[in-house]
């Protein structure tokens, strides 16, 4: 099948997570490009769409909430999945014991899930290099409770988004008659 990986991102780590899902989807036998949302790709030559964005302060980057938002009968329409890119840490809870994914699911699945009806909607860790932050922000790290909630790194989980593009690839084999 023909599988449209759109994202956004802003310091280039979601990128490199929707290109690691095409190049599974792609292994696994089918035909995936990865696309960024501001390249405002053509949905209508794929069978299906797997959408991400970066969360910023609870949200996806607006650009994913409004390449959805513009192509929700299409994306309702096809199977479709969403992800998010979000916690940064090398622990899976915080620090009051919640589930760090848990607490970064972006309120933008909520917005969706009716219209659309996702097939499946997963948070991945992320990456964070405070270099690539404007100067403003790089003032504001410099205060340590700051730095305890954003720690530099790169904590993408190669195995857990391999895992999750396979059940993709497999939801997307036709059944054989
Ligand atoms: C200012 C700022 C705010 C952030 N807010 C959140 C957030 O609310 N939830 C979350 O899960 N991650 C948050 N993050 C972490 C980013 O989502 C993470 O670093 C992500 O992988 C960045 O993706 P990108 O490199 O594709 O832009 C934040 C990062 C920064 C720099």
């Amino acid at each position: 099948m023909r599988i449209l990986v759109a994202y956004a991102t802003k310091y280039g780590a979601t990128q490199g997570i929707a290109e690691r899902i095409a190049a599974k989807l792609n292994a696994e036998g089918h035909v995936a490009e990865a696309k960024p949302v501001t390249a405002d790709p053509d949905v209508i030559p794929y069978d299906a769409f797997v959408v991400g964005s970066a969360a910023f302060f609870g949200k996806w980057q607006k650009e994913a909430h409004e390449f959805v938002a513009r192509h929700e009968s299409v994306l309702a329409s096809h199977p479709t999945w969403f992800f998010s890119s979000g916690p940064v840490g090398p622990d899976p809870l915080d620090a009051k014991g919640n589930d760090q994914k848990t607490m970064s699911i972006p309120t933008d699945f909520a917005d969706f899930r009716e219209a659309i009806h996702p097939r499946g909607e997963r948070v991945f860790f992320g990456a964070f290099d405070a270099a690539k932050l404007p100067l403003m922000m790089k003032a504001i790290r410099i205060m340590p409770a700051a730095r305890k909630v954003l720690p530099e790194g790169d904590y993408r989980d190669w195995a857990d988004i391999d895992g999750w593009a396979h059940q993709i690839a497999e939801a997307l084999v036709p059944v054989p008659a």
